[in-house]
């Protein structure tokens, strides 16, 4: 007998265009998703190789950077991991290959990379044009649930967060990484579209995560340059 395993994932149906299962379009968009989304569809083809020169510079390398939140990221086989905002999907390189990535992002030309990345590092991942807002997945199917570095700028983080915990399995690790302000009043004074960018938004939004999960921790990381939030989901 053969018996296939097929993921239960999605609770609605989405168009496949070039392999990214996609359910929005940009016109749909408003307010800040609709800002970032633009300004990343502009600059993902330079995205990688500015991002690499500013990890060599600071941290001696992207690794060295990454696996200062990774480190906390415990992926175990087969496990499904969702990472919202996932732009070109760099973190999956590190992570272990066995198991299933989801990546969600608003920026297509962000994910087109993604997908060229997939495939290139051997990573089995799915990749969703969606916002994070307004995750087209079911409830309680993931193992592991992490938003890395777009948390700030989404339009509604409140909601964002509350379908990060909606998707993500009882008892399972949630996480969310991003700048703080030092790193936006810093780093973002020169770059293009660097008037999106707000240090009130960059503060760890502790408060945002509901009284009742459990073992939430908030921490700065990356030589300052990063928060990490984890905690499980109840
Ligand atoms: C700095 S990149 C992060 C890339 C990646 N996670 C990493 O660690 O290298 C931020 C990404 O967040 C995405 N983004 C911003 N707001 C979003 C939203 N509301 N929903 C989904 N993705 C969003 C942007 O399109 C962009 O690709």
């Amino acid at each position: 007998m053969c018996i296939i395993m097929v993921d239960n994932i999605y609770k609605s149906t989405g168009k496949i265009i070039n392999g990214i299962n996609t359910f929005i379009d940009i016109n749909s968009l408003s307010g800040e998703n609709k800002k970032f989304s633009e300004l990343y569809n502009k600059i993902a083809p330079f995205y990688n190789i500015s991002q690499k020169i500013f990890y060599k510079i600071k941290f001696g390398g992207e690794n060295n950077f990454r696996n200062d939140f990774l480190k906390y990221i415990i992926v175990n086989d087969n496990n499904l991991v969702l990472e919202t905002s996932v732009g070109t999907a760099d973190n999956f390189y590190y992570m272990n290959k066995k198991a299933k990535y989801y990546g969600v992002d608003i920026s297509i030309k962000m994910l087109k990379m993604a997908k060229k990345h997939s495939e290139k590092w051997n990573v089995n991942s799915e990749l969703v044009c969606c916002e994070a807002e307004n995750l087209p997945l079911n409830d309680n199917v993931f193992d592991v649930v992490y938003s890395c570095g777009g948390f700030n700028s989404y339009n509604d983080k409140k909601k964002a967060l509350l379908e990060m915990i909606r998707v993500a399995k009882t008892g399972s690790k949630i996480f969310i990484i991003d700048e703080t302000g030092k790193t936006i009043k810093n780093i973002y004074k020169n770059v293009p579209g660097k008037e999106l960018y707000n240090i009130e938004k960059a503060n760890m939004p502790l408060n945002l995560i509901p009284k009742e999960m459990e073992n939430i921790k908030g921490e700065i990381i990356c030589k300052g340059y990063m928060y990490i939030i984890s905690f499980n989901k109840v």
